[in-house]
């Protein structure tokens, strides 16, 4: 009679060894955690002063602040009201701490405490212990004494430290950097698994060689200190995060990552043309643009995709200045010529009808964004007129805008903010006005007055 109740005992004791011993966690829930078990960043900032300096006023520092991203947040909470959706699904990657806090709900974040606010902050990142898996967040956190990275040699009189190969991985980002639809699964944006399919993944060029360290389209040496107490290294990883956004940064006032945004920008992509310099009257004229993807290590562009817009402006003209061609131009309302290809991500609702609304995304209806070290060629022609003068000169430039104006005109009111355009490439190529790497401040200021801010007659 003894022995089944021993042998359940056995069972249960080697289930609960495997447990452990797989180490197995759960991703961590809201009310696992007070707010108050993480630091403000400020702390950290006593001694970790470059890495503060260079978060501060990132996206990660501005995830939750982010009034375009508080816009579309307030859209889902009153659908997620109405049809039962998960009303933190946002959140967790957005103010992490606020979630795993359960400050979240409701939803305007008056229940958010000053480190929630700070979006993706240090404490957050150096307290994930371990991920279950790669999307939606996945973290297991313990905060606390210990904060996690990747350096095997630290010492800190502060807190204690942990290596963890992970942090050096693109798996890390991985974790929010790929979002699914929280019911129907379908992937809403994919920079890991985009890069994971790369040349990039094979060469091992991760994210955090191109987002952490001063090389933009590869890892470069950043020698220094990580902590200002601590010892000289020969490279400590950067905290810019820096990525394709120059519109919040520009509203926000984040003019330094503003600046990097649109240097990242201009390391992305480059342009060939083949088009003839003259033609007889009548004649079809034909050009060739090839776009080559020759920087980032994802698509361009990448992340949830519905709203950015890239794509190519082309001009031709006859010797006397006369246009002959003219195609990719902006209405006076800001809205692109509808002969121009978009390249971006289009989602379809349950009617198959383009949505903007995440939520609302049941399928793709298309996606003709640019593979890593990948290349498209747009093919356009038109007939040369008559009173044209040779030779014909052609012009073509790849511009980048994060959302069209007109929705950013719909969730703010007209007027409310001018979405920039960036030139990302430009035929014929114009004077290099940047060195790879970053602190020329010359080069940079050179670089801020090849933003087109296209101002819209009303
Ligand atoms: C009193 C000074 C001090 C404060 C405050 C401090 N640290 Fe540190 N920290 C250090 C020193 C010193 C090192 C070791 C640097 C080295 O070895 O190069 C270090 C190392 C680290 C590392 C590197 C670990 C690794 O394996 O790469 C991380 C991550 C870190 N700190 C995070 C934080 C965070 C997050 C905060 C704020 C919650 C913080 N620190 C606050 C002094 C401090
Ligand atoms: C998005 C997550 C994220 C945020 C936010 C973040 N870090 Fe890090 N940090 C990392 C990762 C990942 C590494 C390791 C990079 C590697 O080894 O490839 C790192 C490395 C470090 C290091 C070691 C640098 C070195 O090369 O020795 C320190 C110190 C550090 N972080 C402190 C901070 C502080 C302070 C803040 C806030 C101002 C902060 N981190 C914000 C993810 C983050
Ligand atoms: C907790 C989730 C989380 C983790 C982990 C995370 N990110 Fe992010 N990241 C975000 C969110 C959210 C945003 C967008 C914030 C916004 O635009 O409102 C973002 C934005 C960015 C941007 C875009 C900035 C721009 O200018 O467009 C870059 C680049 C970036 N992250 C790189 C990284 C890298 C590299 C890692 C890994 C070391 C990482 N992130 C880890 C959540 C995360
Ligand atoms: C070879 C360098 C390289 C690698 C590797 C790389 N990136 Fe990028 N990333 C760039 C460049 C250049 C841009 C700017 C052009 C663009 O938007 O794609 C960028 C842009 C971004 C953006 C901004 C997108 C937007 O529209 O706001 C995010 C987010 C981002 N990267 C995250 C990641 C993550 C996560 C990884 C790893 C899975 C990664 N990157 C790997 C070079 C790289
Ligand atoms: C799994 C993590 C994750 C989830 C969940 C998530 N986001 Fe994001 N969000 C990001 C990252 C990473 C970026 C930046 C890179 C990019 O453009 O995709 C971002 C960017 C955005 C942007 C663009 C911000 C800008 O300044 O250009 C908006 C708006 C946004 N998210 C809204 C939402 C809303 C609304 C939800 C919920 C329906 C949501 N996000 C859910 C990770 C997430």
């Amino acid at each position: 009679m003894k022995s089944p109740g021993l042998l359940s005992l056995i069972i249960t004791t080697l289930f609960a060894g495997l447990i452990v011993f797989t180490g197995a966690a759960a991703p961590s829930e809201p009310g696992d955690f007070t707010s108050d078990q993480f630091s403000k960043s400020g702390i950290c900032s006593n001694c970790h002063g470059s890495s503060f300096g260079e978060w501060d006023g990132s996206m990660h520092s501005n995830a939750d602040s982010d009034f375009f991203y508080q816009a579309t947040l307030q859209e889902y909470g009153v659908a997620a009201e109405a049809q039962g959706l998960s009303p933190d699904f946002c959140s967790r990657c957005h103010t992490p701490i606020g979630v795993v806090s359960a400050e979240i709900p409701p939803l305007d974040g008056s229940h958010l405490s000053e480190v929630s606010k700070e979006g993706v902050q240090c404490d957050f990142c150096h307290s994930v212990a371990e991920s279950e898996g790669i999307g939606n967040a996945p973290f297991v956190l313990e905060p606390g004494d210990v904060k996690w990275g990747n350096r095997p040699d630290t010492e800190s009189a502060s807190h204690e430290t942990e290596a963890h190969e992970f942090y050096n991985e693109s798996a890390y980002c991985g974790m929010c950097h790929n979002i699914y639809h929280p019911v129907n699964n379908l992937t809403l944006g994919a920079t890991y698994t985009e890069w994971e399919e790369s040349p990039y993944a094979e060469e091992g060029v991760n994210c955090q060689a191109c987002h952490m360290t001063p090389g933009i389209i590869g890892f470069e040496e950043n020698p220094g200190k990580a902590a200002s107490t601590g010892p000289e290294r020969e490279h400590v990883y950067t905290h810019h995060f820096v990525g394709a956004n120059a519109f919040v940064t520009d509203v926000m006032g984040e003019n330094r990552h503003e600046k990097r945004a649109i240097e990242y920008l201009q390391h992305a992509a480059e342009l060939e043309v083949n088009a003839p310099d003259s033609t007889g009257p009548g004649e079809s004229v034909e050009v060739e643009i090839k776009i080559t993807n020759v920087g980032a290590g994802h698509k361009i562009p990448t992340g949830v995709t519905e709203d950015r817009e890239m794509w190519l402006e082309l001009t031709v003209n006859d010797s006397e200045g006369r246009e002959l061609y003219h195609s990719g131009a902006l209405d006076s309302a800001g809205k692109i010529d509808s002969g121009a290809t978009i390249y971006h991500t289009v989602f379809a609702d349950s009617g198959g009808k383009p949505t903007v609304k995440l939520w609302e995304a049941e399928s793709i209806l298309s996606d003709n964004r640019i593979g890593p070290k990948g290349s498209v060629v747009e093919k356009h022609s038109f007939v040369m007129p008559e009173n044209a003068s040779n030779p014909i000169s052609t012009k073509a430039v790849l511009h980048y805008r994060s959302a069209p104006q007109e929705h950013i005109d719909k969730l703010f009111g007209e007027g409310a903010y001018n979405v920039p355009v960036i030139d990302m490439a430009t035929y014929p190529e114009e004077e290099k006005t940047s060195t790879p790497g970053f602190g020329i401040t010359g080069a940079i200021i050179a670089l801020s007055l090849r933003i087109t801010l296209r101002r819209r007659k009303k």
